[in-house]
């Protein structure tokens, strides 16, 4: 069966599914998106998914025609419509089509598209033994807390991973620290306490690292958020990546230095499985 995509309101298969050519999602990036986890045919965590992506268009003054309600209707059907059990919707606004000129267009509806897409779950063998990283160079701009679609320097750092043979990367960015992972955020567990940098225009405000540092209070694990160096990660009992996809992942190898004994560790494992508890009470 062919993916049923939403396309400025109407639902479409996705050999029609089009935007114009004049797209400026297309000419400069000028958008937004947001990813959301279907489990069981039911969204985890839709409303604050939908909350965001209203927040980042605000934030580069998208005027947005849709009330949250109707864009989490939007999403409900084209899950619908795709019988969508355990994957993603993808939702992407951009500023609209117009002759293209930098400063924004004067009169021109946003684009609204979403999608469903198959979860890219890392592997069983990745869960079971841990991720592999490196570090790259941040390049990013300073408005890493968007979800924007211009992903360029994200794109490379995928790649850079993929042609390293590794399984992500960790933006090490210069004078701050190590930020993030290629796609998720980042903590590290060290003699008793987890870590995480604290929201910044370094970061994505993950949805999923807001739920972790919630999970994390649940099982009585001391959380601290402070910015931290690429020795501090190399010197951690544990590292884990969050994110809608990942949810919780074991890190094990960063720049083929094994972190702690090299296998996921205890802390991973009880964040993981009460983050899956959440998952369970949510959509089963
Ligand atoms: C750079 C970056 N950081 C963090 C995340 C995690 O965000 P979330 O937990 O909302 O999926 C993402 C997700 O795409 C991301 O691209």
């Amino acid at each position: 069966m062919e993916r049923i995509f939403y396309v400025n309101g109407k639902y479409l298969p996705a050999s029609q599914a089009v935007v114009s050519a004049e797209d400026r999602g297309f000419n400069f990036g000028d958008g937004v998106y947001e990813v959301v986890h279907w489990y069981n045919y039911q969204p985890f965590l839709l409303e604050e998914h939908v909350e965001r992506l209203i927040q980042s268009a605000s934030v580069i003054k998208i005027d947005l025609p849709w009330s949250k309600e109707e864009l989490i209707d939007i999403a409900i059907e084209t899950a619908k419509q795709n019988n969508l059990k355990d994957d993603y919707i993808y939702m992407q606004i951009s500023r609209g089509a117009a002759i293209r000129q930098h400063s924004f267009p004067d009169s021109t509806q946003p684009t609204l598209v979403m999608n469903s897409q198959p979860s890219a779950k890392p592997a069983k063998e990745i869960i079971q033994k841990g991720a592999r990283v490196i570090t790259i160079p941040d390049i990013r701009w300073l408005h890493c807390d968007i979800k924007a679609l211009s992903a360029l320097a994200n794109v490379l750092a995928k790649q850079a991973a993929k042609e390293h043979s590794v399984d992500d990367v960790l933006y090490d960015r210069a004078g701050v620290g190590v930020v993030e992972g290629g796609s998720s955020n980042i903590f590290y567990y060290k003699e008793g306490k987890l870590y995480t940098p604290p929201l910044s225009p370094y970061i994505f405000p993950g949805i999923t690292r807001a739920k972790v540092i919630e999970v994390a209070k649940e099982c009585n694990i001391p959380l601290e958020e402070k910015v931290f160096s690429l020795k501090e990660v190399l010197d951690a009992d544990e590292v884990m990546l969050a994110s809608t996809g990942y949810e919780v992942l074991s890190v094990t190898e960063v720049n083929g230095q094994k972190i702690g004994r090299g296998v996921p560790g205890d802390i991973s494992k009880e964040l993981l499985q009460t983050y899956t508890k959440h998952v369970k009470e949510a959509c089963y």
